[in-house]
């Protein structure tokens, strides 16, 4: 299994090209299955999660061509140029998403709406994905239920069937989830007559989804609001659609400018959809100028502890908490940074202590404590972001550290290797 190794201490310089966004990439990948017609997303990152999608949708009967092939590129290298898709679900033979696939990657699950909107059946096993807490899918089958599908649950998998379409219903969700909004949002774009979801996710990544169905002919309402209408169409048809840049992508690299007090140009970013992120780093003592094409981050020779609380949309994102703390570990002060949305997402605590971080966890908050720096140490990536905010506490930390199960990073880092080598980090992958 692969490591990396990193000798911390360099200030990062230069540039990084920031990657379509993994969290959109992978929900218009199955929307293809919406329609028979083609489907041309551009800007799609080159990641592990990708080519398990690809996988998965190609077991169904997808026909995907990449421009750079999913199933060979290498991961870790820079490539060169934007990577594009075209998929087309003409020849749907297969309804089951199988355990081996769906285990690895829980956006697997977004095949269920689709797949029993168009074909009024489908055959998911229940997912699996980072180990951040229970993640269940009540609210995805509550709503397919109130849809008039049936639905089943059998040796690990969930069946949903439907005689004939699905029917639009009024669903308020429980949760905010950004899953279940996109799940039944698809969905209903074929379903017969209108759903209104309330309390629907806003993210930047459903609001991508929402203006892609809407280029396949789904007619949706309050994009970008906790209220979304669809009306139902008889079919959809083909379109072409760029992802949105990668906002957790951006503020891992922002976090490992700032720990390194270094000056970094990250391209290809809009920062409208890091409002909450850019605040909080600002709080802390970060600068940032807007370019042209999106923005130079700087550090500072102190950052102030500050408390941060992860919300839904448009609130500070889950998936940016653990690089957060790497960088509150080094802070003038103390942090209170609390979990709000994953009740098991603190695993990266133990491994940041390895390298002498100041962390006390009880129940949903930590207590960070900044300590004048971190020293290298062997630790163990648990989880995608957990597995960042180890990279960004080792460019920082005192000599060496060897990270291990890298291939969390993998699932949602393009060319992490390489992008930050370019800057003049020494960071070196140990097959
Ligand atoms: C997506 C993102 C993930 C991010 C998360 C929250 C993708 C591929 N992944 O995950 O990176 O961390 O949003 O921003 O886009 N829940 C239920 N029942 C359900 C569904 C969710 O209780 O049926 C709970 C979850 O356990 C969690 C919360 O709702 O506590 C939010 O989860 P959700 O927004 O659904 O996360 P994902 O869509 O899985």
């Amino acid at each position: 299994m692969d490591k990396i190794r990193i000798t911390g201490g360099v200030p990062l310089k230069g540039t990084i090209p920031i990657s379509g966004a993994k969290n959109a990439a992978l929900p218009l990948m199955t929307a293809a299955l919406l329609t028979d017609k083609p489907l041309l997303l551009s800007n799609m990152p080159r990641l592990a999660d990708i080519v398990t999608m690809t996988k998965l949708l190609r077991q169904h009967g997808v026909e995907i061509n990449q421009t750079d092939d999913a199933a060979t590129f290498t991961l870790g290298e820079m490539p060169e140029g934007e990577s594009h898709m075209r998929l087309q679900a003409e020849n749907i033979h297969n309804l089951t998403a199988p355990y081996e696939l769906v285990r690895t990657m829980r956006a697997s699950v977004l095949v269920l709406g689709p797949l029993v909107a168009r074909y009024g059946e489908a055959k998911v096993s229940l997912p699996g994905g980072c180990a951040i807490g229970t993640r269940p899918i009540d609210m995805h089958l509550k709503a397919l239920e109130m849809m008039g599908a049936t639905i089943e649950l059998a040796d690990g998998y969930v069946r949903a069937s439907c005689k004939g379409r699905l029917k639009g219903a009024e669903i308020p969700f429980d949760k905010v989830s950004v899953g279940a909004t996109e799940n039944i949002m698809m969905a209903a774009t074929l379903a017969e007559g209108t759903t209104v979801l309330t309390n629907a996710a806003r993210e930047p990544e459903v609001c991508d989804l929402a203006e892609c169905l809407v280029k396949m002919g789904a007619e949706i309402e309050g994009i970008g609001t906790h209220r979304l209408t669809i009306h139902g169409k008889d079919a959809l048809h083909g379109a072409e659609h760029r992802v949105i840049c990668d906002r957790i992508e951006t503020g891992t690299y922002i976090s490992a400018a700032a720990i390194t007090r270094g000056e970094v140009e990250l391209k290809g970013v809009d920062p409208r959809l890091l409002t909450a992120v850019i605040e909080k780093y600002e709080e802390a003592g970060v600068t940032f100028a807007e370019t042209p094409d999106g923005m130079i981050v700087s550090g500072a020779d102190h950052f102030k502890g500050v408390d941060a609380m992860t919300q839904p949309h448009p609130g500070f994102p889950t998936d940016m908490q653990a690089q957060f703390m790497a960088l509150m570990s080094v802070a003038d002060g103390a942090s209170m940074i609390t979990e709000t949305i994953f009740e098991n997402r603190f695993m990266h605590v133990p491994e940041l202590i390895r390298m002498g971080a100041n962390v006390n966890v009880q129940g949903r908050s930590a207590m960070v404590r900044g300590v004048p720096s971190l020293r290298g140490a062997e630790v163990m990536a648990t989880d995608l972001r957990a597995s960042s905010s180890l990279i960004i506490a080792a460019l920082a930390a005192k000599g060496e550290t060897l990270i291990h199960r890298v291939y969390h990073l993998d699932r949602g880092y393009e060319a992490l290797e390489a992008k930050l080598t370019a800057c003049g980090a020494q960071v070196e992958r140990v097959a």
